[in-house]
């Protein structure tokens, strides 16, 4: 009996200007537009398996990293799941010799080969491979900001992993979230200098999940508010200029002043979330010291840290610099490139479907 199956793998995207609230909670419609670099897949990367068969017991099953996890029920690997079937009914209906592949049950697998839940943007890796395996199993039309629009659905930060090099997610206006989606700002050949260090501080899973963590922002912080306003908007369109330029200080100057925007609307949450810890803070001040011997003595900015949902560091630096940055690094902090392969270097996310059987 036929058995339809695709593979492919997806990058992790960090972000320069962060999405940090919701303004609808069932649709992931986000608060503020955000902007992010997608890392090469040939460092963190989710990788997915798609099955499907009419011969499947009934019900779709997911496992991550070898267990099992539970599909709820209205939750939001079901609403993405759900918006791909609808797809691919299109697809059945324009064609009568396809499979009627909408009405049997998925099996997906998926690996991450980095730590899970850890601020490493796990959950935007994750949820776009799951959204793009199964278009690949599908054999869907859509463009990928069409994809776009339903990877935002299971998480928001992974609509920007459908695409490589800097993309912005655009926060939309309509209430239906159709034009709440990612476009690329610029492809990664167009500035291949900037280069990405991660920096692991902690593999473990933190103790506040982004989606908790942001609805408690919402709910409890006035700071937010004027993030929101009056702090992200003119951001989107500097640094969306800077990277048309390759103008590297403006660009890390907008990053890390964003990082510590969102890190600090995380302290004015009620109670008040703490994703930095020491080392973290560490890590800021040997960054901003580089910067500042780099200011005084005629150049321009170096290096620019930015920090997720949790305590690890990603550094971006133009490649020029990056071996005296991983050195510093190393003098100061001995213990911190222990993961294998810190380095990441921006990539086209280049899923690679195994193709049908
Ligand atoms: P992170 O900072 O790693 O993105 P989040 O709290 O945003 O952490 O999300 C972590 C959650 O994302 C996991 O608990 C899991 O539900 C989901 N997730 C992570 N990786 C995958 C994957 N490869 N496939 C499906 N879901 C995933
Ligand atoms: C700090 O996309 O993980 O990494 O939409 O609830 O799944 P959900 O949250 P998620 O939040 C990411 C927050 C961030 C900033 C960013 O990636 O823009
Ligand atoms: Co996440």
């Amino acid at each position: 009996m036929a058995r339809y199956e695709a593979t492919v793998s997806a990058p992790v995207n960090i972000a320069c200007i962060k999405y940090w609230g919701k303004r609808n909670t069932a649709l992931i419609l986000p608060t503020n537009s955000s902007l992010s670099v997608t890392l090469s897949q040939d460092h963190l990367r989710s990788t997915t398996t798609s099955s499907t068969s009419q011969e499947y017991e009934q019900g779709d099953r997911l496992w991550l990293n070898g267990r099992e996890e539970e599909i709820s029920k209205g939750g939001r690997t079901e609403v993405c799941l759900a918006a791909l079937r609808q797809w691919r009914r299109e697809v059945e209906d324009k064609d009568s010799a396809a499979p009627k592949m909408s009405e049997w049950p998925l099996r997906i697998a998926s690996y991450n080969n980095f730590p899970t839940a850890a601020g490493l943007a796990s959950s935007a890796s994750g949820l776009a491979a799951l959204v793009y395996s199964i278009s690949q199993l599908y054999q869907l039309p859509q463009t990928p900001s069409q994809l776009s629009l339903i990877a935002r659905q299971g998480s928001g930060s992974a609509c920007r992993s459908l695409f490589g090099g800097f993309v912005a997610w655009e926060m939309g206006e309509r209430d239906d979230g159709a034009d709440s989606l990612a476009v690329q700002v610029a492809d990664r050949d167009h500035w291949p200098e900037i280069h990405a260090l991660i920096c692991v501080v902690s593999d473990a899973k933190k103790g506040t999940s982004s989606t908790s963590g942001m609805q408690k922002t919402v709910a409890t912080s006035t700071l937010l508010q004027h993030r929101i306003k009056h702090v992200v908007p003119p951001r989107m369109t500097e640094i969306s200029r800077a990277i048309t330029a390759k103008d590297f200080t403006t660009f890390a100057r907008l990053t890390m002043a964003d990082s510590n925007s969102f890190h600090a609307v995380c302290l004015d949450t009620s109670p008040p979330i703490f994703y930095l810890n020491d080392v973290s803070r560490a890590i800021i001040s040997v960054i901003e010291e580089l910067n500042r011997a780099a200011l005084a003595s005629g150049a321009g900015l170096v290096a620019a840290y930015t920090f997720d949902a949790g305590p690890n560091a990603v550094i971006y630096a133009l490649e020029k610099d990056m071996p005296m940055i991983v050195q510093t690094i190393n003098e100061f902090f001995p213990q911190s490139l222990d993961f294998p392969d810190p380095f990441g270097v921006l990539a086209q996310p280049s899923a690679r479907p195994e193709g049908f059987n």
